[in-house]
C-alpha cells in the first residue's frame, strides 16, 4: 500500500485583485513504504504548495490525497491535528528548535507532550541519537552546536514518534556544503537502516542526489522523473541534466561535482 497518494491535485490561489493563480495542476503522485523521494523544480513551480498539501497544512482546490489510506479532508480539525502529530514528521529549512531547551529536550518534546513514560522516551532517544551522531551534544543548548548538528537534532525530533513519512522542505538550505553532506548522509542512513519513508523538496542537486527517485515539477505540473542507479555521482550528473532541460530560475545552485 502506498504511504502517500496524491490524485489529480490542483491548487488555485485567489489573489488580492480577485485574479486566480493555478499553482498546481492535476498532480498525481504515489510514495511507497521505504521510498526516498525528492521533489525538484524552478522557483515558483509549486514545490512548497505541494508539500503543504501533503503535510495536511493546506487543502487542494480539487483532487485528493491519502496518507496511509486516510483522506485528511475527512477528519475534523481536532482529529487532523492528532493525525498530523502521529503520522507525519517535519523537517524545516530553519530547524525550528526551541532555544530555551537543550537538544535532548527539543528531540523528546513530541513524546513528552504525548505523556509517554520516561523509560520509553529514553529507549527511543538513544538509538536515534546514535544513528544521527548527536549523542555527545544532547545536553547542549541550541546556540552551542553547529547548523548541521541542529538539523540532525531536528531530524531526530521528526522521527522519534516513528511517523509514517518524513516531509522536508529545503532542509539543507541554511547549511554549508560539509554540514549539508552530513545531514544528507544521516537521512540516507535513516532510509536504509530504519526503512524510513522520506519525501523532500529541494532545489539543491547535491542534496537531491541522495534520494532514490526525483520528481520534477514545472509550472505546477509533473514534468519528469528520475530513478537512481548504484552510483550517486552519476545520479548527480543526471539531475543537473534534467534541471537544464527543465529550465527556469533555480536561484543559485552549485554545479560542482561532489
Ligand atoms: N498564498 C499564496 N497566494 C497566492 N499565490 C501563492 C501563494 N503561495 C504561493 N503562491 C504562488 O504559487 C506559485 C508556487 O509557489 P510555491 O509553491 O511557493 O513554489 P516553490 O516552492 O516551487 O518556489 C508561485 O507563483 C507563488 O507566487
Ligand atoms: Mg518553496
Amino acid at each position: 500500500m502506498a504511504v502517500l497518494k496524491a490524485e489529480q491535485v490542483t491548487k488555485i490561489y485567489g489573489t488580492k485583485s480577485n485574479l486566480t493563480y493555478k499553482a498546481l495542476e492535476n498532480i498525481g503522485l504515489e510514495i511507497g513504504e521505504g521510498e526516498f523521494v525528492g521533489v525538484m523544480g524552478p522557483s515558483g513551480s509549486g514545490k512548497t504548495t505541494l508539500l503543504n498539501i501533503l503535510a495536511t497544512i493546506d487543502k487542494p482546490t480539487s483532487g485528493h490525497i491519502e496518507i496511509n489510506g486516510t483522506d485528511p479532508a475527512a477528519l475534523s480539525g481536532k482529529q487532523l491535528a492528532l493525525f498530523r502529530r502521529r503520522e507525519l514528521g517535519f523537517i524545516f529549512q530553519d530547524f525550528n528548535l526551541l532555544d530555551t531547551l537543550s537538544i535532548r529536550e527539543n528531540i523528546i518534546l513530541p513524546l513528552a507532550l504525548d505523556k509517554k513514560p520516561v523509560a520509553e522516551i529514553e529507549s527511543r532517544l538513544k538509538p536515534c541519537a546514535e544513528l544521527l551522531g548527536i549523542t555527545a551534544i544532547l545536553d547542549k543548548r541550541t546556540y552551542e552546536v553547529s547548523g548541521g548538528q541542529k538539523q540532525r537534532a531536528a531530524i531526530a525530533r521528526a522521527i522519534i514518534h516513528r511517523p509514517s513519512i518524513l516531509l522536508a522542505d529545503e532542509l539543507t538550505g541554511n547549511l554549508d556544503s560539509k554540514a549539508a553532506k552530513d545531514v544528507m548522509e544521516s537521512l540516507k542512513e535513516l532510509n536504509e537502516q530504519l526503512g524510513a519513508t522520506i519525501m523532500m523538496v529541494t532545489h539543491d542537486p547535491f542534496a537531491a542526489s541522495y534520494c532514490k527517485r526525483i520528481v520534477f515539477i514545472k509550472d505546477g505540473k509533473l514534468f519528469s522523473e528520475l530513478r537512481r542507479g548504484a552510483n550517486r555521482q552519476a545520479f548527480f550528473q543526471q539531475i543537473l541534466d534534467s534541471l537544464s532541460v527543465l529550465g527556469g530560475n533555480f536561484d543559485e545552485f552549485s554545479t560542482a561535482r561532489p
